[in-house]
């Protein structure tokens, strides 16, 4: 998949410029695309995973591109985690506009198989 490169449009017409937000599940797929999305718009990020180094490799990209971002690693499962993760947004951009709960695995089972309580 290619990513524009950063800026792509005029900045200052574009709503989700200066927004701050953190993204979990930022270290692959539908997170880390949406990531380098939100950045070509002018975004600045809090890139949240268990796998830190996938998320400095994305932080450098996103930088390499003109984007700003940081990284944090958390486990979703850990509620101290996920405040940390919430605080450390706060701390580095001074608030936190937009969470996308994006961390997660998706279960795939047959549907008479009625896993319900998944
Ligand atoms: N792909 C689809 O077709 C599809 C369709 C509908 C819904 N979804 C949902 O969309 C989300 C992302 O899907 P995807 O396809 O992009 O999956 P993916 O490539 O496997 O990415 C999952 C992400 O979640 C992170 N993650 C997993 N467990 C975590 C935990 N306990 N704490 C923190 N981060 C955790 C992984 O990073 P680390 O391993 O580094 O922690 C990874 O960055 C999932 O919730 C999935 O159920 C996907």
């Amino acid at each position: 998949m290619s990513t524009p490169s950063i800026p792509q449009s005029p900045l200052h017409q574009d709503p989700v410029h200066g927004k701050v937000v953190a993204i979990t599940g930022a270290s692959s797929g539908i997170g880390e695309a949406t990531a380098l999305h939100l950045a070509a718009h002018g975004a600045r990020l809090l890139l949240g995973a268990r796998r830190r180094e996938r998320l400095d490799a994305l932080v450098a990209r996103i930088r390499e591109q003109g984007g700003e971002a940081v990284a944090q690693t958390v486990d979703v499962t850990r509620h101290d985690q996920v405040e940390a993760f919430v605080g450390a947004a706060v701390a580095h951009f001074g608030r936190l506009d937009v969470m996308v709960g994006n961390a997660g695995v998706m279960p795939l089972s047959p549907l008479d198989a009625g896993r319900v309580d998944e």
